[in-house]
C-alpha cells in the first residue's frame, strides 16, 4: 500500500480540503463578495511586488521569532479570526488553538466561534503548559452587537479567560454579499451553535429562505452605527490592548491609533466585504507611513507563500495573519493539519529569508521590495 500523499504547499491543502467539506461549508469559506475581484486581487497583488535579495550575507543561523504587543511569537504568522470552524472539523476552534499554541503563535478566536471562548482558552493553555510555556497566545475577535450588554459580557468573559488582546473588526457594519452563500441559503447544520453566545442569549444563525442566514444575522444583530467613539467605550470596559482589524486607509489607521489602538490590521476581510476594495498588501505602505511607530501594523489577505510574508514584512508589517489555509489544514487533518500548514509557511519564510540575505526579521527592510 502506498502512503497517502501529504500536501507540500498551501495550494495543495486547498485542493485536498475541498474533498473533506460539504458544498455549503466550502462555499462559505472560499467565497468573496459579489464578483470576487478583491478576493482575487489579494493574491494577484503579491505578484506586483518583486524582491531585491542581498547576497553574501552569513545566514547560517536564522531566527523567525518576534514580539507583538509585547508577546513573544515563534514566527510572524498569526491565525486570523474565522467563524464556524466546526464546519471544517468536529474539534473546530479547539484544534486550531492547540496547533497555534504548539507552534508558539497567536490564534485570534472569532466571536462567531462554534466552540466557546472558555473551552478554547483552556485547550490553548493546556497545550502551552505541555510545552513549558505560559504565554497565553490567544486574542479575542469582537463583533459589536446592537445589544451592548451582550457585547460587554463577551468582553468581560474574554478578559476573565485570559485572552491577551481584543481584536475589533471594523469593516462589517453589514455583511458583504457573498452570492454563493445566498444561493446556498447558508445556515449552520443541526447541532452546531454560536458557542460564545448561547449561554448569554438564544441567538442563532437564522434560516432565511433565499438569503444567507449569516447576512440576516448581521442585519438583525450587529450594530451598523458603530463609530470611532465606540473604541473609547470599549476601552472604558476593558484593559485589554485594542487591535483594530479591517483598515485600508492611512487616515483611518491614524484615527484608530488616536482612539487607543495598539495594533492595526490592514485587511479587506479576505475579499468578503466590499468587493472592489484594494488589495490589503497595496494599502500596507500607506498605513505604515501614516502610523509610523505609534502602533504595530499587521496585514492579512492572500498570504499563501513564505515570499508573500517576506514582502509584507519588507513593506513594514510586523507580522501577517493567515486565514483560509488554516481552514484547509483543519478540514484535511484537524490539529495536525493546521500545524502542518503553519510549518510549511514557516519553512518557506525561513528559506526566502536565507535567499534574501536576512538572518532575522530585523534584517528585513524596505529596500528588499519594489512594486512594478
Ligand atoms: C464572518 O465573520 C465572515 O466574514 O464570514
Amino acid at each position: 500500500m502506498t502512503a497517502p500523499i501529504k500536501p507540500i504547499n498551501l495550494f495543495e491543502y486547498e485542493t485536498l480540503a475541498a474533498k473533506h467539506l460539504s458544498q455549503m461549508a466550502l462555499d462559505y469559506y472560499a467565497s468573496g463578495a459579489w464578483d470576487e475581484i478583491t478576493l482575487r486581487d489579494n493574491r494577484a497583488a503579491f505578484e506586483r511586488y518583486k524582491l531585491c535579495p542581498r547576497m553574501l550575507v552569513d545566514v547560517s543561523r536564522r531566527d523567525l521569532s518576534t514580539t507583538i504587543l509585547g508577546q513573544s511569537l515563534q514566527m510572524p504568522i498569526l491565525i486570523a479570526p474565522m467563524a464556524f470552524q466546526c464546519l471544517a472539523h468536529p474539534e473546530g476552534e479547539i484544534a486550531t488553538a492547540k496547533a497555534a499554541a504548539k507552534l508558539g503563535t497567536v490564534m485570534v478566536l472569532s466571536t462567531l466561534a462554534t466552540k466557546s471562548l472558555e473551552e478554547v482558552a483552556l485547550a490553548s493553555k493546556q497545550t502551552e503548559q505541555e510545552a513549558s510555556s505560559i504565554e497565553n497566545r490567544f486574542w479575542f475577535q469582537l463583533y459589536v452587537h446592537r445589544d451592548r450588554g451582550l457585547t460587554k459580557a463577551l468582553v468581560e468573559r474574554a478578559d476573565e479567560a485570559g485572552y491577551r488582546a481584543l481584536c475589533l473588526t471594523v469593516d462589517a457594519p453589514v455583511l458583504g454579499r457573498r452570492e454563493r452563500d445566498r444561493r446556498n441559503q447558508f445556515a449552520l447544520p443541526a447541532g452546531m451553535e454560536l458557542a460564545n453566545l448561547v449561554t448569554l442569549t438564544d441567538l442563532e444563525i437564522p434560516y432565511n429562505p433565499g438569503e444567507s442566514g449569516l447576512f440576516t444575522y448581521f442585519l438583525e444583530q450587529l450594530n451598523p452605527a458603530l463609530t470611532w467613539k465606540d473604541l473609547d467605550w470599549l476601552q472604558s470596559i476593558s484593559h485589554l490592548p485594542l487591535v483594530v482589524k479591517g483598515i485600508l486607509r492611512g487616515d483611518d489607521a491614524v484615527r484608530a491609533v488616536e482612539h487607543g489602538a495598539r495594533a492595526v490590521i490592514v485587511s479587506n476581510h479576505g475579499g468578503r466585504q466590499l468587493d472592489g476594495a484594494r488589495a490589503s498588501i497595496d494599502a500596507l505602505s500607506e498605513v505604515v507611513a501614516s502610523v509610523g511607530d505609534k502602533a504595530e501594523i499587521l496585514v492579512d489577505g492572500g498570504i499563501r507563500r513564505g515570499t508573500d510574508i517576506l514582502k509584507a514584512l519588507a513593506l513594514g508589517a510586523k507580522a501577517v495573519l493567515l486565514g483560509r489555509p488554516v481552514l484547509w489544514g483543519l478540514a484535511v487533518g484537524g490539529e495536525a493539519g493546521v500545524g502542518h500548514v503553519l510549518e510549511l509557511l514557516q519553512d518557506e519564510l525561513d528559506i526566502a529569508m536565507a535567499l534574501s540575505g536576512c538572518a532575522k526579521l530585523q534584517d528585513v527592510d524596505p529596500s528588499l521590495v519594489v512594486r512594478l
